[in-house]
Formats: structure tokens, C-alpha cells, sequence
């Protein structure tokens, strides 16, 4: 006899279990389907998905550590700290990262007890429509429900000819159990997890060179702060990074990784002990039976969704990695919370265009709305204000001075369309930002909130203030 839902959501990542936790507190019947291959203590796949599994909490579990030691081996003498004898036990490290993670899906597991959502273990896919009701199979299981929501996320991308074993190449997931720290590390793809993995790796001792295929270094940044990145990543902390690089073969031996390429200095051969791979993600859309349903895809293979994530069939959803847009954990649960609300009959929503942005490197680098070359390239006039951290008796204070904030403003309505940081803490301070956007709100109305003192929150107060030519400590 088939269980039967008011809604079945397939994966557990955090756009699918946020979709489950939202859908069941609306009182909706509601059941989430996992097939991931990590278990709990209990041998069932692990909630939490790519994010908490193998993505967002434990490579920034690792960047804290590595940052520590790198604090403990160069920071502190600036301080009078004198410390002696500081090595770095990584599986003591990696152990940390990993009792996190099982902490964090086992604390998945039971907020889905608390708001009494069903956790079905199993592949989820589609049977048939069924007069009104989804037929579904869940591992061997038949389900039925009225909606379904998709949430099966994403995967790394591998290359042709570089075959990842996760032991001398290998990708997000490989890279996060390394238990010994390489020599020499090799990343193919200077995006978000190469510059991250990259860090830790670097700040531990390795040798990092980094082979990436654009001209140009973190693209989609505005153009100031990928210069300064650029600046801070290579020249201060030593990353090798080459970009425009054709990767044309890859070669593992007994001494390491081999990988031959070209650039517009000719062939060219880096050897590694270890390589990285992260040259993006690929969504996790083929295991659905979605053809036999009819359940449209878009030409990279993701669900195709109008903005409120309903895809082509009835009461159909589909939301975060395995949908377009950015692939980002607040992302997809944005769109979890929209989804559960639209089929509860509320107006759900999501803005896609204040969806923050943050690379956990040091300095980190984050930002929400447009960048000054889009807002030149779109012809819309604006005024800008950037104060550097330099300025700011709190980031003296602590010894972080690198970066700056840059707000972007109309020109004519002074709305705020953009905000830009590199330094310290910029993964906490853009949240400033992105509320001030979400409320339509002007760089005079941020200009106007008082900030405490002495705070690097008072970075973005001066920033906003020189949008309007009238900052007062720079
Ligand atoms: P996923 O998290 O991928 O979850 C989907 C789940 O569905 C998986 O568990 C999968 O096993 C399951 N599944 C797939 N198919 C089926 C099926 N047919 N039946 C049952 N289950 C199925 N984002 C951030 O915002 N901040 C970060 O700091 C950050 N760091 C990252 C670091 C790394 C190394 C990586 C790889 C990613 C990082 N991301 C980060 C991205 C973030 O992890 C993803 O955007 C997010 O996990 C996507 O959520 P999701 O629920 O859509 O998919
Ligand atoms: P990415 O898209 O950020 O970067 C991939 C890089 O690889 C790009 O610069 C691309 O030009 C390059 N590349 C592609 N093919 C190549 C090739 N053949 N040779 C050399 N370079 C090549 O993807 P990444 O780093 O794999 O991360 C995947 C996604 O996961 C990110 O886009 C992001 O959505 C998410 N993520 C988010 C994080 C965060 O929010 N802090 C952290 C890590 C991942």
C-alpha cells in the first residue's frame, strides 16, 4: 500500500529539507527523501546534503582552523604573542570537521521529528501522473503525493582525461578529507572552492598553483575587488595562480600528478602531490525518470522553473542547485521557504536580486547586487563610495586592515544597487547591505543609522556616507 503525502520532496539538501520543515509547519503532509551515500550512526543516508555533508560547513570548518594556525604562526607576534613549537595535527583537524558535520545532520533529523516531517531513506524518482496525484517510487517504496518538490542539488563537474579517485585527484569531496598536507598542491579552476580550498591548504604549508581557464581572475566580482584579491591572494600570501590556461593532459605516477597545459607563454608541466578539481557543478537531474514524465530541462540540464520555482508539470516545484541562478546554500532555502508557501496558497517570494555573495578566503570577499562594470554595461548612471578598512580604528585594532567597502548608488534616486567588500568579517557585514536593499532603502538611509563604535560595521556607515561625498574619518 503507497504512502501518501500532501508533498514529497526529493533530496535533503537545504533547499529541500527547508522546503519540508516550511511545508509541514504550514500543515501540510509532507515527507523528504535522501539517497546520499553517508551514513549516520544509524546507517541511514545523512540529511543536510552537499552543504553540510561535503560543501558550506565543512571546508568553513577548515578554513577556521587553518586560519588559527596561520594566526598562531604569523599573526600573533604582532600582537607581543610569542608562541613556540606550533604544528598542525590534521586528522585531529579533519576529526574536528567531521564531528561537525555529523552534530549538524543529525540535528536535521530532528527538527524534521519536531515539525513531523516523514524521512523517507531512499532514491526518489517519478512513475506517473496519476489522475491529480504523483506516483512516486522512494528506493523500493511506492509513494503518492499531490506535489512534488525537487531539490536533488548538484555535483562537481569532472573533466575528460582527469579521472578523480579522491586520493591524488580529487574534488570537493576528496579535498575535505585530506589528511596529510601535501607538498605541492595542484587546483584546476581558480572559482569559490579552488581559492577556499586553496587557502587552507596554503595557510598549512602546501605550495598552491592554481590553473584556471579565464582570462580574467574572479569575473563575476566587481572589477576593484577582484584587483585587489588578485593583489592579496598572489603577491601577499604567495597562491600561484595562472590564468588562461588549456588544460591538455593529466598524468598520475608514483611521484604525484602531472598536468600539461598551455598558456600564451606556450606548454607548459606543473607537477603536485595532490590535485583539486573544481571547475563547477553539475545538477543532479538525471535520476528523475523526468524524461518519461515530460518534466522539461534547460539546456545545462537543470529543472526548468518560471520565478517562483513551478516547473512545467502541475504541481511540480523544483528549487536550489538542481534549478538556475546561483549555487548557494540561502539560495536554495529561499526558494525552500516560496515553494512550501505558494502550495500552501500563500505569496510566496523570493528576490533574487539581494542574494548574497561570500568567499570565505582571508580577506573575505563578499557581495549582493550589481557591480560597477554591470551597471556601466546596463547604462544605468551611479555614484559610488569605498573607504578602506585602513580607516577604521576596530580593524587596526585587530590587525586587519586589508580591503574595503564599496556602495553603489543611482545616480538620480540614490537607491542603493550594489555593495562590495573585501576585508575582514565581510561575510557578516554584507547582511547590512543586503537588508538595506531588500527595503528599496537609499545610501542616505544607511548614511543616517547610527553604527556602534568602534565597529567594522562602521565601514559600511563611511561607505555609504561617500556615496554622498560626505564621509567623516576618510
Ligand atoms: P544539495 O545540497 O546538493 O542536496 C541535494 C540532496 O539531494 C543530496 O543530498 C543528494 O544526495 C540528494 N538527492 C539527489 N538526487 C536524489 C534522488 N533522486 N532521491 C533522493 N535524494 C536525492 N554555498 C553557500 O551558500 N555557502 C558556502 O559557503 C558554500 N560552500 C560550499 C563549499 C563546497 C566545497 C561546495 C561543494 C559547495 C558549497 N556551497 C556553498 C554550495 C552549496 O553547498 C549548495 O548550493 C547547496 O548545498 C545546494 O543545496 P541543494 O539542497 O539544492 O542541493
Ligand atoms: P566556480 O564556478 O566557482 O569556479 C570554477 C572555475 O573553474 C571557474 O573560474 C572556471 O572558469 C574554471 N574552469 C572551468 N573549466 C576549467 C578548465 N577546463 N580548466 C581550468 N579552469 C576551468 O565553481 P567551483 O569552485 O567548482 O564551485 C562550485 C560552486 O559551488 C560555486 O560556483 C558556488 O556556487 C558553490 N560554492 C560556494 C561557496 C561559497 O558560497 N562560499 C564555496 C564553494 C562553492
Amino acid at each position: 500500500m503507497a504512502q501518501e503525502f500532501d508533498v514529497l520532496v526529493i533530496g535533503g539538501g537545504p533547499a529541500g529539507y527547508v522546503a519540508a520543515i516550511r511545508a509541514a509547519q504550514l500543515g501540510l503532509k509532507t515527507a523528504c527523501c535522501e539517497s546520499n551515500p553517508y551514513a549516520d550512526p544509524k546507517g541511514e543516508p545523512r540529511l543536510g546534503g552537499t552543504c553540510l555533508n561535503v560543501g558550506c560547513v565543512p571546508s568553513k570548518a577548515l578554513l577556521h582552523s587553518s586560519e588559527l594556525y596561520d594566526h598562531a604562526t604569523h599573526a600573533f607576534v604582532m600582537h607581543g604573542i610569542k608562541v613556540e613549537g606550533v604544528s598542525i595535527d590534521v586528522p585531529s583537524m579533519i576529526r574536528r570537521k567531521d564531528n561537525i558535520v555529523t552534530q549538524l545532520t543529525q540535528g536535521i533529523k530532528g527538527l524534521f521529528k519536531k515539525y513531523k516531517v516523514t524521512f523517507l531513506p531512499g532514491h526518489g524518482s517519478f512513475v506517473a501522473d496519476a489522475g491529480g496525484m504523483w506516483k512516486m517510487k522512494v528506493g523500493e517504496a511506492d509513494v503518492i503525493a499531490k506535489h512534488v518538490v525537487v531539490a536533488t542539488g548538484s555535483r562537481a563537474r569532472h573533466l575528460p582525461g582527469v579521472p578523480v579517485d579522491n586520493v591524488h585527484i580529487v574534488d570537493n569531496e576528496g579535498a575535505l578529507k585530506t589528511e596529510a598536507v601535501p607538498k605541492r598542491l595542484g587546483v584546476i579552476g581558480a572559482g569559490v572552492i579552488g581559492l577556499e580550498m586553496g587557502s587552507v591548504w596554503k595557510r598549512l604549508g602546501s605550495e598552491v598553483t592554481i590553473l584556471e581557464a579565464a582570462p580574467d581572475f574572479l569575473a563575476a566580482a566587481d572589477h576593484a575587488v577582484a584587483k585587489e584579491a588578485w593583489k592579496i591572494f598572489t603577491n601577499k600570501q604567495g597562491l600561484k595562480i595562472h590564468l588562461g590556461v588549456h588544460i591538455k593532459e593529466v598524468v598520475t605516477s608514483a611521484s604525484g600528478v602531472a598536468i600539461k597545459y598551455e598558456n600564451d607563454e606556450g606548454d607548459q608541466i606543473l607537477e603536485c602531490d595532490k590535485l583539486v578539481v573544481a571547475v563547477g557543478r553539475t545538477p543532479n537531474t538525471d535520476g528523475l525518470n523526468a524524461a518519461a514524465v515530460g518534466l522539461k530541462l534547460d539546456e545545462r540540464g537543470r529543472i526548468d522553473v518560471d520565478n517562483h520555482c513551478s516547473a512545467n508539470l502541475r504541481n511540480v516545484w523544483a528549487v536550489g542547485d538542481a534549478v538556475r541562478g546561483p549555487m548557494l546554500a540561502h539560495k536554495g532555502m529561499e526558494e525552500g521557504v516560496m515553494v512550501a508557501e505558494c502550495i500552501a496558497g500563500q505569496a510566496g517570494h523570493c528576490n533574487y536580486d539581494a542574494i548574497p555573495w561570500v568567499i570565505y578566503t582571508q580577506p573575505e570577499i563578499a557581495w549582493v547586487g550589481r557591480t560597477e562594470q554591470e551597471l556601466k554595461g546596463a547604462g544605468i548612471p551611479f555614484k559610488a563610495g569605498q573607504i578602506p578598512f585602513m580607516a577604521n580604528g576596530r580593524a587596526l585594532g585587530q590587525g586587519d586592515t586589508t580591503g574595503f567597502v564599496k556602495i553603489l548608488a543611482h545616480a538620480e534616486t540614490d537607491q542603493i544597487l550594489g555593495a562590495h567588500i573585501i576585508g575582514t568579517n565581510a561575510s557578516e557585514l554584507i547582511a547590512e547591505a543586503v537588508v538595506a536593499m531588500e527595503f528599496g532603502a537609499s545610501s542616505e538611509d544607511m548614511a543616517r543609522i547610527c553604527h556602534a563604535h568602534p565597529t567594522l560595521s562602521e565601514v559600511m556607515h563611511e561607505a555609504a556616507l561617500a556615496v554622498g561625498k560626505r564621509s567623516l574619518h576618510f
